[in-house]
């Protein structure tokens, strides 16, 4: 009997799962649940449901002995936590479970298993976000969280490394050593090899104790190489896979190097696993400002009408480090700059802000409109590739290292740290306007910033007093993703007085001082999406493709023929290289304009 789940309450249903086929009146994410017996009354009868955290409605037709649900989500899963609410107001429970065949089980559990957990991301990242969600109450009453690695390590000894890891927003609230105990108590060791079947069948055990015969949910957070990915789901597939409930898998880049390994790494994976079971992470995503670009664009009138190159003259997509590789050269030379930030992060930020307004905000509207942008980009030419790498650089007394004074880095390594690209999409919208993005490691500053640069005001009856320079007259309209998150426009004004003098100010909205709330960090979002089913912010096999398509032919050249970085000093603000090729598009970088 297929589960539905919901974070509060479960229901077990006898249901049919339709083809996406057009011979089906339902679509790819509805469901048709048949159940015993409707009495007449009920025919034709709507239920609506709101899934609570997106504000989506979903809609239970009753007909004919059948019921089918407009689930807001692909696969067998639908968040629904105030369905039961919402049915229990034609009916009494028990009525209705005689009714729709409706078998009201003790809630499901939530096994989240973090394989590698004695890793970097796993401690900075992962459980303090588990824990930052546990603390708000955001996961299910039910839960588990594992943590499976091959070094040996008692659950006390886990306990320890986790709560040494608490460096996360929560750790000043209110209560939080009492939260941390309790959240503590919940979690446990196994140690095991990643390409061990036995290994995941011991896992599977004591995971099946810690479930105590209720649905089970599985979900299992790769935070290890992607050399052992693929041996890792293998074992979690065939071992210790929830036998009653859903299993997850959660994937970080890199996938692949370049589109042919990315596509064997997405068939090797679609081996074990269906495509709906596959969360591919992009943490840009799951950061506050990223999320707020549609809600910016398509709930502002003000925005969309400008959206296009009719209003915009360029796009700047600005990601910078203000530290080098330190530590994770071993990794980082493997793949450089253009792997690491520019292909999913800038890339991913650049599709939500240029993609046409999606039917709805479901996950498969979203991505279908990011897939079409990405398949209506040029591929990166070279000529439009600026690629840098720091060198060691003394400041203040202090030496600062190169990027191959890592142990970790081989000699005389090309590997990018800086690269800065001018990208172009070839639709009616976007048709000839550069998107520029840049990042860098060993830089000035840390900072994520979108800018969007406006065109000139055309016969400008002030255009004597904004001065000769009428780029820095436009308005700009500054998306700050990290630190310090805020949205501002740069709007010409008169500065106040008898005379008429403009200036460029900004209208600002500054997160510290307009909400006092603190932002989750993306990990956060990121793992509660994963465990609801909500699949909006992770990434689909077909826009990875598209995504590589775009950077794998420059990438290889840049490898075969070798080419030679610019270097630049650590702490500068980048080779000089970047500056040229925006002034080829008429563009200057709005973050050095500042
Ligand atoms: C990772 C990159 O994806 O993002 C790192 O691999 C980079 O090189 C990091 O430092 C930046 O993330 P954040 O959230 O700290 O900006």
């Amino acid at each position: 009997m297929p589960t539905l789940y919901s974070p509060n309450c479960s229901y077990s249903v006898y249901y049919s799962r339709l083809a996406t086929s057009s011979s089906s009146s339902l679509s790819g994410c509805q469901h048709r649940i048949t159940v015993s017996s409707i009495p007449k009354r009920l025919h034709s009868q709507n239920v609506s449901f709101e899934s609570p955290r997106n504000h989506r409605r979903n809609v239970v037709r009753m007909q004919g002995g059948e019921v089918a649900a407009t689930a807001s989500l692909p696969a067998n899963e639908t968040p629904m936590t105030t369905f039961k609410d919402e049915l229990l107001k034609i009916k009494s429970s028990e009525e209705f479970k005689d009714v729709a065949g409706f078998d009201f089980k003790e809630e499901p559990t939530v096994s989240i298993t973090v394989v590698g957990a004695s890793g970097d991301l796993a401690k900075k990242k992962i459980f303090p976000a588990l824990f930052a969600l546990y603390y708000e109450d955001c996961l299910p009453k039910h839960f588990t969280v594992f943590g499976y690695a091959r070094s040996k390590m008692t659950d006390a000894e886990f306990r320890d490394m986790v709560n040494k890891t608490l460096t996360c927003r929560i750790d000043k609230r209110e209560n939080c050593s009492e939260k941390m105990d309790q959240f503590l108590k919940r979690c446990f060791y196994h140690s095991g090899q990643y390409d061990s079947e036995e290994n995941f069948a011991d896992l599977d055990k004591k995971l099946k104790e810690h479930e105590g015969g209720r649905v089970s949910n599985r979900l299992y957070y790769l935070s290890i190489p992607p050399n052992i990915f693929i041996d890792a789901v293998r074992c979690a597939s065939s071992s210790a896979s929830s036998t009653n409930g859903w299993t997850r898998v959660i994937v970080e880049k890199p996938f692949g190097r370049d589109s042919e390994s990315s596509a064997a790494l997405t068939r090797e994976l679609k081996h074990y696993l269906e495509e709906d079971q596959i969360f591919r992470i992009d943490h840009y995503l799951g950061k506050e400002l990223v999320e707020n670009l549609s809600v910016l664009r398509f709930s502002n009138l003000i925005f969309e009408p400008l959206w296009s190159r009719q209003y915009i003259r360029n796009v700047q997509l600005i990601f910078s480090e203000d530290f080098g590789t330190e530590g994770r050269g071993g990794y980082f030379d493997h793949y450089g700059i253009i792997r690491d930030v520019l292909q999913n992060h800038l890339l991913q930020i650049l599709a939500l802000f240029a993609m046409e307004t999606p039917v709805r905000l479901d996950a498969e509207d979203i991505r279908n409109e990011k897939v079409k942008v990405l398949r209506s980009m040029k591929p990166l030419q070279l000529e439009d590739l600026v690629i840098g790498q720091y060198k060691s650089h003394t400041r203040g007394g202090i030496t600062y290292p190169s990027y191959t004074d890592d142990k970790t880095v081989p000699k005389g390594s090309l590997t990018p740290t800086f690269a800065a690209a001018a990208l172009f999409i070839d639709n009616a919208r976007w048709d000839g306007v550069p998107f520029l993005m840049k990042a860098g490691k060993a830089l000035h500053t840390k900072r994520a910033e979108i800018r969007v640069q406006f065109r000139h005001v055309p016969g400008n009856l002030y255009s004597k007093s904004l001065g000769t320079d009428l780029d820095q007259a436009t308005n700009e309209l500054v998306i700050r993703v990290q630190p310090d998150e805020a949205v501002y426009l740069k709007i010409n004004n008169k500065v106040p007085g008898l005379g008429m003098r403009l200036d460029n100010s900004h209208l600002n909205l500054h997160y510290a001082a307009r909400y006092s709330k603190e932002i989750p960090c993306a990990y956060e979002r990121l793992l509660l999406d994963a465990i609801e089913g909500e699949r909006r912010l992770f990434i689909r096999s077909d826009e990875l493709d598209a995504a590589w398509e775009l950077f794998t032919p420059v990438l290889k050249e840049v490898e075969d023929k070798k080419i030679i970085p610019e270097y630049y000093p650590y702490g500068s603000r980048g080779p000089v290289g970047a500056h040229y090729l925006a002034a080829r598009y008429n563009v200057r970088w709005g973050d050095l304009c500042i």
